[in-house]
């Protein structure tokens, strides 16, 4: 399975911050090593590291990136790059040959994503081919790539963990 780090862009500090915070959540929880942030806005990262502080795991976060710089050295380093568009090629015709490379960067778009990024990335991947979400099409992608194994995954470091119950809620402190 690759190491996949998220790079997240054309994020807009006074209406993007929720989204982006789930987009860290998201990619933290479904397998990613971190996300890069191509903005400023450390009330995004301060709320991503409170999430990592308390339930585990070494997930970064980094605001302040510049994406095509981001993108260079990602490539420089031998790594792919995977642009999450819905214009791209159909997930389920890549993912195969997407999960057999060492390092995968996914970049994911707010509104409107700079043309370049489709001639700088290796895959433009699209999920469905219908307009959704980039939390959504994250989402699918890194279950699609880790072929659901990242579902189960435990976080022994973590101050708390939910305990799963049938009914009611159950989370444990240590
Ligand atoms: C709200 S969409 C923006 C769509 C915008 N109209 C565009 O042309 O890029 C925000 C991000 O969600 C992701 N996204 C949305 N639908 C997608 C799909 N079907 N497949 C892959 N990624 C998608 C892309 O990363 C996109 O940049």
């Amino acid at each position: 399975m690759p190491t996949v780090a998220v790079l997240r862009i054309g994020h807009r500090p006074e209406r993007d911050q929720r989204v982006t915070t789930h987009v860290g959540l998201a990619a933290r929880a479904l397998g990613a090593e971190g996300m890069y942030l191509a903005a400023d806005d450390s009330g995004v990262i301060a709320s991503i590291d409170d999430v990592v502080s308390r339930w585990g795991g070494d997930f970064f976060a980094e605001d302040g990136v510049r994406w095509r710089r981001c993108i260079e050295d990602w490539k420089a380093g031998g790594g792919k790059v995977v642009h999450l568009t819905m214009y791209g090629l159909r997930m389920t015709d890549v993912i195969d040959e997407i999960r057999d490379q060492e390092r995968v960067l996914v970049v994911v778009g707010a509104e409107k994503v700079p043309g370049d990024i489709y001639g700088l990335a290796d895959y433009n991947v699209s999920v469905t081919t219908q307009p959704h979400s980039e939390i959504s099409s994250l989402a699918l992608f890194l279950d699609h790539l880790f072929l659901g194994k990242e579902l189960d995954r435990e976080y022994p470091d973590a101050k708390i963990r939910i305990e799963p119950t049938a009914t009611g809620k159950r989370a444990v402190e240590r």
